[in-house]
């Protein structure tokens, strides 16, 4: 099917990074950034952490007696909120660390130097923010988004391996233990849902290979934090995202039930949800996590998040297994959904609300 499509709109980039915006502008946080239902705030009530919803990796695999249990689990997790935290996922926190260290020094580059990297309007990888269209509001978010998978489209111009040392073993190590527990996670879903264990895999392996995006994210602090998002509200675009969470600042926030609740730090755990992608693969058993990420008046806070879907010219589609008389197919078959997405993400209207089958 072909995507559907809005108009299109004009997309651009905000004209500076927010590391350097505060630098001036430390009190009156400019009106671009605002958003504007957060100005007048009704009261909000106070917002709690998510429960625990943790699955331990080590449990998951065949040969643990105590699989079935951790699967249920899984399940559960999946269908109450989206997502989950993953601990024992074998990397090790001296590989977490120094993730965290090249991540750092990146930012404290000077801005001269992390320009050499600068991502243009037409292309998602490199430094700089999310594009918006003109109507819309910015994010108090600065990043840098490289691919890495597959392996031989890694686009090495916009990596900063000659400023930042050890840049690239790095992230070529973390992104090969990311490939390991994403194919070891998509098995566990498929099995916690009584499917055959490759079934979502396959999927996003398609004949071209998973497709995997690393995205550095800088939060700075904000004066005003009240009235800004570091990630206004979103689902994601992926089949399954894996987040490492900053290890002191927290900011992420997750829906349920229209509600929002924060998400804990766990020290080295792999917080991952479910994306848009998945959830129209499994035929809306699976939701894809609706979160977003408020910012700290005093402190900055990164995180490292790594988008993993199906190579984007692969059609993707409500799978046959996941559909019968009972679930008729409720999403549409879709080639490039990332594009679609890319579409509506300025909007306040979902991307996969435009591929359900009323
Ligand atoms: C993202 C995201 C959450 C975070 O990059 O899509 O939701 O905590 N990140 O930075
Ligand atoms: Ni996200």
């Amino acid at each position: 099917m072909a995507a559907p499509s809005l108009p299109p709109k004009k997309l651009e980039l905000p004209p500076k990074p927010v590391q350097e915006l505060i630098k001036t502008e430390r009190k009156q946080v400019p009106e671009r950034y605002i958003q504007q239902h957060l100005k007048n705030p009704v009261d909000q009530p106070e917002i709690n952490y998510m429960d625990s919803s943790i699955i331990d990796f080590s449990l998951l695999s065949n040969s643990s007696p105590r699989q079935r249990e951790e699967l249920q689990k899984l399940r559960n997790n999946l269908s109450s909120w989206g997502c989950f935290q993953l601990i024992n996922h074998g990397c090790s926190s001296s590989l977490l660390h120094r993730l965290r260290e090249v991540h750092k020094e990146f930012f404290a580059l000077p801005l001269e130097m992390k320009k050499k990297y600068s991502r243009t309007l037409d292309w998602i990888e490199g430094y700089g923010s999310d594009t918006v269209t003109e109507d819309q509001s910015y994010n108090w978010n600065d990043r840098l988004q490289l691919k890495v998978y597959p392996v031989e489209q890694k686009n090495f111009k916009f990596w900063p391996e000659e400023d930042v040392q050890n840049f690239r073993e790095t992230l070529n190590e973390y992104a090969k233990n990311m490939r390991r527990v994403l194919e070891i996670i998509l098995k566990a879903i498929a099995k916690s849902l009584s499917l055959e264990e490759t079934t979502f895999y396959r999927e996003c392996e398609g004949e071209q290979g998973i497709y995997m995006l690393a995205r550095f994210n800088y939060y700075p602090p904000c004066s005003s934090p009240d009235l800004v998002f570091g990630l206004k509200p979103h689902s994601d675009v992926s089949a399954i995202t894996i987040l490492l969470q900053d290890n002191e600042v927290e900011g992420l926030q997750v829906q349920k039930d229209d509600q929002w609740f924060k998400v804990p730090i766990i020290p080295d755990a792999l917080f991952i949800n479910i994306g848009d992608q998945l959830e129209i693969m499994s035929n809306g058993i699976l939701k894809s996590a609706m979160h977003k990420v408020v910012i700290d008046k005093d402190r900055e806070r990164m995180s490292m998040a790594v988008a993993c879907s199906p190579h984007p010219e692969k059609e993707i589609g409500p799978l046959g297994e996941l559909i019968d008389q009972e679930r008729p197919q409720s999403y549409k078959n879709v080639k490039n959904y990332v594009r679609v997405y890319l579409q509506y993400s300025p909007t306040a209207e979902r991307a996969i609300n435009a591929m359900k089958i009323k």
